[in-house]
């Protein structure tokens, strides 16, 4: 299985697709739908750069807390240096498997597009499950990659780029079986949502302008495995021109957030 690397340069190639307005109106639903509290105490597993923990580590504020973990140390640097000035903010390293962290510390727990790079989820959601508080909310979003809806003029070489691309997560189908999963962990499901990633015309600052080069480079890097030549893999990058330049650009994409409490 080969994964997006999460070091220094793939730190700020994820913040520049971050910023843009789908993932920023993306963060608003999550924050909604998290209804973070002054004074509670927040996790975030999978903290990235930290644009999300920022925002919830004002609103828990300083008589609250905000923990950030994640798996690379690139990102931790990204975050800390974002959260720097909100003594309420703690970031670390740590692993979503293996949570260095009392049992029912928290009030809440948010972790968005990270369980999809998970193996072993009823282990990381067992951890989640304990770290919380009775009653304590656990938000959790990740995209299905089925639901992509991607216009080409040769759909069978999407289709081989797109098989390419799923191997960059543990499981590019997570959304689908979360529900079971949350509940086999011992959660309730409360709320479960879509929050669509579309472009239905060509828009370089979007969550699809940005993924459209990230793709490209993933599958450059790995396309032998899956009997992709760089020829077929520049002929899939240019048809996409093409259409951009005619007008018939088309990407959509969903991610699904799940709203359960402990
Ligand atoms: C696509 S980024 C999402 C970052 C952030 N949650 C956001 O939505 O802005 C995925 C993040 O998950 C982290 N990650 C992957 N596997 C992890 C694990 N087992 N434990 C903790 N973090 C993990 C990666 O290092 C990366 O920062």
């Amino acid at each position: 299985m080969s994964q997006l690397t999460f070091d220094a340069a793939g730190a700020r190639a994820l913040e520049a697709i971050y910023l843009t307005p789908d993932v920023i109106a993306q963060r608003a639903r999550v924050i909604d739908l998290l209804a973070a509290q002054p004074g509670e105490r927040v996790l975030d597993v999978g903290v990235g750069p930290g644009l999300l923990a920022y925002d919830i580590a004002r609103l828990v504020g300083e008589t609250g807390q905000l923990v950030g973990l994640d798996l690379s140390a690139a990102m931790v640097a990204a975050a800390a240096e974002r959260l720097a000035d909100l003594p309420q903010a703690q970031v670390r390293e740590g692993d979503a498997v293996r949570l260095d962290l009392a049992d029912g510390s928290f009030d809440a727990v948010v972790s968005t597009q990270v369980y999809e790079y998970v193996a072993d989820m009823p282990r990381a959601l067992g951890e989640l499950h304990r770290v919380l508080r009775s009653g304590g909310r656990a938000l959790i979003l990740d995209t299905d990659w089925r639901s992509l809806v991607w216009h080409s003029s040769d759909q069978a070489r999407m289709d081989r780029v797109l098989a390419c691309w799923d191997a960059h997560l543990a499981d590019p189908h997570l959304p689908a079986r979360l529900g079971p999963l949350l509940r086999a962990a011992g959660f309730e499901v409360r709320r479960a949502e879509i929050l669509p990633m579309f472009s239905p015309r060509w828009q370089p600052v979007s969550y699809a302008g940005g993924m459209m080069r990230t793709i490209h480079n993933f599958v450059r890097g790995n396309g032998a495995r899956f009997d992709l030549s760089a020829d077929e893999i520049e002929a899939w990058r240019a048809d996409q021109q093409a259409l951009i330049e005619r007008g018939e650009y088309f990407f959509s994409v969903n991610r699904y957030a799940f709203l359960a409490t402990r």
